[in-house]
């Protein structure tokens, strides 16, 4: 029944990782970030077209993010080398007419990185190795989220998803009167399929003790998935509109990991209502990130954890699809998911 979680706090590669919201990176500008450790440029450019590179000048080492940014090109701060949204350097200088240096051979890292509804993913992976697509939220076509939360959690990024797919905290954590309490703690069944690099709880009526989606109106129906390496999306169809929420873990540095939480809608009477999502979000992440803040203090003497059965089984997969993907990358070969069909039942 209990299982060590294994957790390492190991970084997948290959994968994209959310890196900003959209809307918080304007034409003309950039932004350092670290992101799963490394010191990362995100840039806008005139065109309105976002690059990422490694933000580290391949000269002297200076994050180039301290130098200035035309909305085509980078120019370093410290002896004004400049560099295209490719990472190739275009310009030293100090160089004469007759010293006959290539710049163009000298490269910073460039990172694919994509905007897709609103929001700025950057793939880590080995060099010409192929991204694929980012995460897409089904039945918004190209829309950006209504809102973004956007929150640091004190933790490795395994407590974070972990958190994020635990169906047994919310009475305890999320408590209040329109979502959950412990008096309505009932017995819950759900199917599970498998999905792509991760799972999926299967359509489904949400709760009756989920009193916040009734404002929706119409037929309402859930679908809940789950991938690598932490993004949760979550479908809800209520009559012929959606409402969608995206969740997003990102590793930043030092045991620090980022949460970002989107919310799509279809239905254009919510749209005065954003300020209450907007507040519910932040109360809702902010209990989590309350919560791991707590845990890290038991943490820090590294007991042994558990997880049990069923309410931690998402949990226990994210760790086998976790490992499963770090075999494929190591050993190659195809990537066999180790989710099966099967009904979870647990109380909350
Ligand atoms: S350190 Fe960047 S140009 Fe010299
Ligand atoms: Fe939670």
């Amino acid at each position: 029944m209990a299982d060590q979680a294994q957790r390492d706090g190991a970084h997948l590669r290959n994968l994209w990782y959310f890196a900003l919201a959209g809307a918080r990176l304007r034409r003309g500008r950039m932004a350092a970030r670290v992101l799963l450790g490394e010191p990362v440029l995100l840039a806008r450019d005139a065109r309105g077209q976002p690059f990422a590179l490694r933000n580290i000048c391949p000269h002297r080492g200076i994050p180039l993010t301290h130098g200035r940014f035309d909305g085509q090109e980078v120019e370093c701060g410290y002896h004004g080398w400049r560099f295209n949204g490719e990472g190739r350097c275009t310009a030293i200088p100090s160089l004469t007419d007759d010293q006959p240096l290539d710049v163009s051979k000298i490269k910073v890292r460039r990172y694919p990185c994509r905007e897709v509804q609103g929001n700025i993913w950057v793939f880590f992976g080995d060099e010409g190795g192929d991204p694929g697509d980012p995460p897409i939220v089904p039945d918004i076509g190209d829309a950006a989220p209504r809102l973004v939360e956007t929150q640091l959690f004190d933790c490795e990024i395994d407590h974070a998803v972990v958190g994020l797919m635990d169906p047994a905290h919310g009475p305890f954590v999320h408590a209040a009167w329109w979502w959950r309490t412990r008096r309505s703690m009932h017995e819950k069944a759900k199917a599970f399929a498998p999905a792509p690099l991760g799972f999926r709880m299967v359509r489904h009526k949400p709760s009756s003790n989920s009193a916040g989606y009734k404002i929706l109106g119409g037929e309402i129906t859930t679908e809940i998935s789950f991938r690598l390496p932490g993004v949760r999306i979550e479908h809800i169809r209520a009559g012929r509109h959606v409402l969608c929420n995206l969740t997003a873990v990102t590793p930043t540095g030092e045991g620090k990991t980022e949460v970002n939480h989107a919310i799509y809608w279809t239905q254009p009477w919510l749209t005065p209502f954003t300020p209450v999502f907007r507040r519910f979000a932040k109360t809702f992440l902010g209990q989590d990130r309350a919560m791991v803040t707590k845990q890290q203090e038991g943490l820090r003497y590294n007991p042994n954890l558990m997880l049990i059965n069923d309410a931690d089984t998402q949990a226990k997969w994210y760790y086998r699809l976790k490992k499963e993907w770090q075999r494929c990358q190591s050993e190659g070969g195809d990537f066999v998911n180790p989710v099966k069909e099967t009904v979870l039942r647990w109380r909350s």
